[in-house]
């Protein structure tokens, strides 16, 4: 009989799952001749009443350009705490048991799980319970630990690089402080590197809480010396020295995690209260987690896929695929989920942007 591998995709969507998934059942049936089981919406198939299919490779024909997930995703479905309201009220049951079950029923020998932090968590939990796993880092945060870069990053970047050179126009033609609020929650990659890129004036990162009179006098010489605007990124997890981060939403019965955002309009508040100047604020969003994969993320996503499917085989479980300089490799999971990977403050990068004159808001 033929060995069955499951796969899913959870968390927040992002550019290159398709790659992956893609990668993972053309090695499959091609390469090891196992079928392919989709699992629809993350976690969420495995429980109750969730939905899963078989994928052939015509499945998977066409799906290498195309953004989101062809499986679907959830950022809210954990088996071990699902909210389940009685009497009025939310209780939170584990019902990882079921999803081993279920598991068992599928005849899945092995499951792919292609996640970020939260879903990798949860793949090692299942783990523990006899799941064999291994798992793809995917997230535009570029946050995970054990490998250089997650797949998605990448086109996250170029999307927010593009945003800021159109940016730059407006901003000059009307000598305007334009504020750019992009994502990564905890971590600064995507603000940084693509203010690098995009020759942002000022970039605000979580890692380094910034000070809004350095901002204002940063503004001011360059207007001083000619410049009659400023670019500014600002990361979605970035705040004030002595200050909170900007919470939107705190995690809830639905929500696993708090969500992000506003930190651009604080910023805007606090300048326009101290300079004479026009300023506006563009919230870059999800657009960062959509389109098509840049060449890299379908690269990179292709060959995790590709790898994922041959640690299932050598049944290397509890293993995450990652990339090391040029070469993609394995790491256990769970040091890849120990924290998060933020930005050094002191760091390379932080001190190249500074060598360029960017304001680092210290
Ligand atoms: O982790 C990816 C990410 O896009 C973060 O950068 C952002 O904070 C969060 O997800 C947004 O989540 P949601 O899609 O639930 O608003």
């Amino acid at each position: 009989m033929k060995k069955r591998i499951g796969v899913l995709t959870g968390g927040g969507d992002c550019p290159g799952l398709n790659a992956v998934i893609r990668g993972v059942v053309k090695a499959a049936i091609f390469q090891y001749g196992w079928e392919v089981v989709g699992i629809e919406d993350g976690f969420d198939g495995l429980m109750a009443g969730g939905r899963c299919r078989q994928l052939s490779i015509d499945d998977v024909r066409g799906i290498l350009p195309r953004g989101g997930t062809i499986l679907g995703t959830s950022n809210r479905g954990n088996p071990f705490s699902r909210p389940v309201k009685r009497g009025g009220m939310v209780e939170y049951v584990d019902s990882s048991d079921e999803v081993v079950e279920r598991i068992k029923c599928l005849g899945i020998d092995a499951l792919v799980v292609i996640g970020g932090e939260g879903s990798l968590t949860i793949a090692v939990d299942l783990m523990k319970k006899g799941v064999p796993v291994v798992g793809v880092p995917k997230t535009i945060d570029n946050d995970l630990m054990e490998t250089d870069v997650t797949f998605g990053y990448n086109t996250a970047l170029e999307t927010a690089t593009d945003a800021l050179d159109k940016l730059h126009s407006t901003a000059e033609s009307h000598h305007r402080v334009m504020i750019m609020e992009v994502m990564g929650r905890y971590a600064g990659w995507i603000a940084l590197e693509s203010g690098i890129a995009g020759g942002a004036d000022v970039i605000l990162i979580p890692e380094i809480p910034f000070d809004i009179q350095k901002i204002c006098q940063a503004v001011e010489k360059r207007r001083n010396n000619g410049s009659r605007f400023s670019i500014i990124v600002a990361a979605e997890g970035a705040f004030p020295a002595g200050g909170m981060r900007v919470v939107k939403a705190n995690a809830d019965a639905t929500h696993m995690v708090e969500r992000l955002g506003g930190v651009g309009e604080l910023v805007a508040k606090e300048l326009t209260g101290n300079l004479d100047m026009d300023v506006r604020v563009m919230v870059l969003g999800h657009l960062q987690r959509g389109g098509s994969p840049s060449t890299f993320d379908r690269c990179l996503g292709s060959r995790f896929g590709v790898k994922a499917m041959e640690l299932v085989d050598r049944e290397e479980f509890g293993s995450m695929v990652c990339l090391k300089g040029r070469e993609i490799g394995k790491v256990p999971i769970e040091k890849a989920i120990k924290q998060l990977k933020v930005v050094d403050p002191a760091g390379e990068m932080v001190k190249s942007a500074e060598s360029l004159g960017i304001m680092l808001g210290r």
